[in-house]
């Protein structure tokens, strides 16, 4: 018997359009093997790469990933500087070839509380990608919901323009794509931990107990065939919203 394929696996005509991944449990990854937590952190980055190969495969057209939330300042500072030293160290490893596999790379987050030379790294990998078309990345870094809503409504503020969904939705930091159609978190916590909190309010959640650096092709593919099998109904009847996965109207996805 043949290998199964993605496209073998039930509900694989209805792939999600935006995916978004809760990247947990990189510490007790490298915890359970006696190593530093940045071990962890470092099979982390080959995860991602995993995924977004297998997202470019599936034809998902975009990945929103949770590199370093607001709150995680507040780990040791070892730690900090190691997450630091490592997203400098795997993009200029790694953007070549997300750059030849066509994926326009993105870095939501608060760019004032980053050092130039991380700045640097995120600006000039935006910058060389940004005319590609095979998958957007959204590597969400110094990111936080909170920081999101508020730096939209400040920015409305200040140019004195009134604040409805439409206008906040225009100002928030995925303003570029649709809102994500499934949430992915890793890491056995059922929480969002302050990820994308005015984005996900129709999305669907799918949590896994399984540790980020262990995800791989076939733990998204669960994920994928979960969604498949998902009613969504953005608030109307059962009768009115028969069947699909995937919205069909502009609003929830402004
Ligand atoms: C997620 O893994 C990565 C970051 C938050 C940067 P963790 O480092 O939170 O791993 P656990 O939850 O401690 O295992
Ligand atoms: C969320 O994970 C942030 C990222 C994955 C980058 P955390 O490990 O920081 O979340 P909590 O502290 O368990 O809620
Ligand atoms: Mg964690």
């Amino acid at each position: 018997m043949t290998a199964k394929t993605f496209e073998d696996l039930p509900g694989a005509g209805r792939v999600p359009r935006h995916v978004a991944i809760v990247m947990d449990g990189n510490g007790r990854w490298a915890q359970k093997r006696h190593l530093p937590r940045v071990a962890g952190h470092k099979q982390g980055v080959d995860a991602l790469k995993r995924t977004v190969h297998a997202c470019l495969r599936r034809r998902v057209q975009v990945l929103t990933v949770f590199a370093f939330s607001s709150e995680n300042w507040n780990r040791p500072a070892e730690e900090v500087a190691g997450l630091m030293e490592l997203l400098v160290l795997a993009l200029s490893r790694e953007v070549p070839e997300l750059h030849k596999n066509g994926v326009q790379l993105h870095f939501p987050g608060d760019k004032t509380g980053l050092s130039a030379r991380v700045v640097r790294g995120l600006e000039s990998a935006a910058v060389k990608t940004v005319g590609n078309q095979a998958l957007v990345l959204n590597v969400c870094f110094n990111y936080g919901g909170r920081w999101d809503m508020v730096q939209a409504a400040r920015r409305l503020a200040e140019q004195g323009i009134e604040i409805n969904e439409e206008t906040l939705s225009a100002g928030m930091a995925l303003a570029h794509v649709p809102d994500p159609d499934l949430l992915i978190r890793t890491g056995g916590e059922s929480r969002l931990s302050n990820f994308l909190l005015w984005q996900s309010a129709y999305t669907e959640l799918y949590f896994s107990d399984g540790l980020w650096p262990d995800f791989d092709e076939i733990e998204l593919d669960k994920a994928l065939t979960d969604f498949a099998g998902r009613e969504r109904r953005f608030g109307q009847t059962s009768a009115q919203a028969p069947g699909s996965a995937l919205p069909t109207s502009g609003r929830q996805h402004a």
